[in-house]
This record gives C-alpha cells, sequence and structure tokens, in this order.
C-alpha cells in the first residue's frame, strides 16, 4: 500500500525541512489541497507552491486534490507546475467526464473525488475515465477531523461495481484504522496529522508499505 502525507499539516515556515523528512522516510506521494473557499469553506496552497515542491523535490510524485468548483481553469496549471496525479470532486457543476479525459490527455493520472454524502453510484458513470477514485473520510476543508467509518462501505460498493483502478481514502486516516481500510480495498492512504505529526514516519510507512 502507498502513504501520501498531506501538507495541509505541514508547518508552512518549514515547508521544505517537514516534506524532506517525509521523503527520508520513504514516502510514495505528497498530497497537495487545494482550497479556493467557495468548494470548501477553506483556502490553502497555490499552484506557484507546487511548482516549487516539484522543482526541489522532482523525484516525489505530487498527488493534488483539487477542491475547486472550477477545475477546468486550473487544470493545465497544475499539469505544468508538475502534478502527478489530478483528482477533481464529482459534486462540482462542471463536466466531469471531459475534464477527466483533459487530465489524462496531458500524461497525468485522473483522480476522482467524493464527499461522504456523495454515493458511489453517482459517479458509475465517470469510473472508465478514472485512474483513482479518492473516497474522502471526513468533510473536505480541514485537517484533524474524526475518520468517518461509515466510507468503508463505500470502498466496498466502489469494488463491487467492478472499479480496478486505485482507491484513494483522505480524512483521518491513521495507524489506528490504515489495516482495516486495507481490508477494504485501500491502495493510497492521504496522512496529514497522522503522518506529518508521527515521532517515527519511517516506522509508519514501513509498516503501511507491507500491508
Ligand atoms: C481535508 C483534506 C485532507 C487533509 C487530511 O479536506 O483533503 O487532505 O489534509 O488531513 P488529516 O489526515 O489530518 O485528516
Ligand atoms: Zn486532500
Amino acid at each position: 500500500m502507498k502513504v501520501a502525507p498531506s501538507i495541509l499539516a505541514a508547518d508552512v515556515l518549514n515547508m521544505e525541512r517537514d516534506v524532506q523528512r517525509m521523503v527520508e522516510a520513504g514516502t510514495d506521494w505528497l498530497h497537495v489541497d487545494i482550497m479556493d473557499a467557495h468548494f470548501v469553506p477553506n483556502l490553502s496552497f497555490s499552484p506557484a507552491l507546487t511548482a516549487a515542491l516539484h522543482k526541489r523535490f522532482p523525484a516525489l510524485p505530487l498527488d493534488v486534490h483539487l477542491m475547486m468548483d472550477n477545475p477546468e481553469k486550473y487544470i493545465d496549471v497544475f499539469c505544468d507546475a508538475g502534478a502527478s496525479v489530478l483528482t477533481i470532486h464529482a459534486e462540482i457543476p462542471g463536466d466531469v467526464a471531459t475534464l477527466l479525459e483533459r487530465i489524462r490527455a496531458r500524461g497525468v493520472l485522473a483522480g476522482l473525488s467524493v464527499k461522504p454524502g456523495t454515493p458511489a453510484e453517482t459517479i458509475r458513470p465517470w469510473l472508465p475515465l478514472a485512474d483513482m477514485v479518492l473516497v474522502m473520510t471526513v468533510e473536505p476543508g480541514f485537517g484533524g477531523q474524526k475518520f468517518n467509518a461509515d466510507m468503508l462501505g463505500k470502498l466496498d460498493a466502489l469494488r463491487h461495481m467492478g472499479y480496478t483502478g486505485l482507491l484513494e481514502a483522505d480524512g483521518g486516516v491513521s495507524m489506528k484504522n490504515i489495516e482495516t481500510l486495507r481490508a477494504h480495498g485501500l491502495d493510497v492512504a492521504v496522512m496529514g496529522t497522522a503522518m506529518l505529526g508521527s515521532a517515527t514516519p519511517k516506522e509508519d510507512m514501513d509498516f503501511i508499505h507491507r500491508l
């Protein structure tokens, strides 16, 4: 199983140090949350930070999570900034299929995310276009929230629907629920508070990699 530490939990004045620590611990990806203060009630990072991270850590795949109402304006911007995975939300007003196709056409993995209230069935038509489905296990917008165990059923539902791409969970993921998530088919664990705040990130990542 892969791990994607979320820099939402990093010390913004020591971003390079915190990311370096994750790299030294053996991280697979780095999760970068982009919030527009409209799709979610918070603002976070920018294309400039994404590009700076890619320049400083060129071998580290950036897993960019667009919590935005209008991601169409930013798909090329984040592909140019160095995203390896670019995830949009199913709840946006735009044309999800076209956007997923645009991401793939850039040679970037296309991710599709669902908020807790959005059933797996809603995204069935788009599954063939998604390299990854990101199941939100909290309401998106803030780190440090409690994991919603009801979302384990959504992971099961996606597999029962025949989805064979990557499954990622985001929100409240920790060493306490990681084995349960794996048992429900998870491939990539986004971990903010639990990994950035860990005193033993290498041991934690080694454990996750063995799952
Ligand atoms: C929440 C973000 C998450 C956040 C997770 O809206 O999408 O990526 O960083 O943080 P933790 O792991 O602390 O719940
Ligand atoms: Zn996220």
